[in-house]
């Protein structure tokens, strides 16, 4: 009898020696591996989340840089004809000219977002006053040239939506009689 009780004490040595020495460590580095995880998975879904808003495919961005280079401003009113020229030699720094001239903003609000979306690229060097130049001449282009687009968009929007574009339209206008 006591034979026995002694081979079944070597099977409990056995067993603790081969568990785990210290199983809280073993824990951590799971819990560890777990949140790496998380942390993994986050970051992938932020930046799926940052690509929308991107929102513009890559086919998308060939189409707008094949189209014309260039907009015909000789009946624009003297002011936006001036803005023309600040809007093509900042806005054609890293892409095409034809890329703002053919893309599909029109609302004077988009404009607004978008310009500051590339004035915080780094070497985009857009000044303030720039800026405003190239929106004024962005916004009164879009209503002029791209009218059916513009009165598209305007439909669509919202009620907060359509007072801000008849808001800004007006002041521009105000600002820049048409000839
Ligand atoms: C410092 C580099 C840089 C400058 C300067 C720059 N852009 Fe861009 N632009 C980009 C990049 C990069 C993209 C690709 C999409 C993105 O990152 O938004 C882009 C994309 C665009 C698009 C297409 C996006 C869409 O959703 O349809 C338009 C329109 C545009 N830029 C307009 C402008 C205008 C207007 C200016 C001048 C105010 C300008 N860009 C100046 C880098 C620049």
């Amino acid at each position: 009898m006591s034979l026995v009780l002694g081979d079944r004490s070597w099977l409990h040595s056995t067993v603790n020696s081969i568990s785990v020495p210290n199983p809280g460590k073993s824990r951590n580095w799971t819990a560890r591996l777990l949140m790496f995880l998380c942390m993994a998975l986050l970051i992938a879904v932020a930046r799926a989340a940052l690509d929308d808003v991107q929102a513009v495919s890559k086919e998308q961005l060939a189409k707008f840089d094949k189209g014309p280079t260039s907009i015909d401003v000789s009946a624009y009113p003297a002011g936006i004809q001036e803005s023309y020229t600040a809007f093509r030699q900042k806005c054609s720094l890293c892409h095409t000219l034809a890329r703002p001239i053919n893309c599909d903003f029109a609302l004077p609000d988009e404009w607004s977002h978008y310009i500051k979306r590339m004035m915080y690229k780094p070497g985009s060097n857009i000044s303030p006053a720039q800026a405003k130049k190239i929106y004024q001449f962005l916004a009164f282009d879009s209503y002029v040239r791209k009218k059916a687009l513009f009165d598209d968009k305007h439909s669509k929007a919202d009620d907060a939506g359509k007072a801000d574009a008849d808001a800004r339209v007006k002041e521009l206008l105000a600002a820049f009689p048409p000839k």
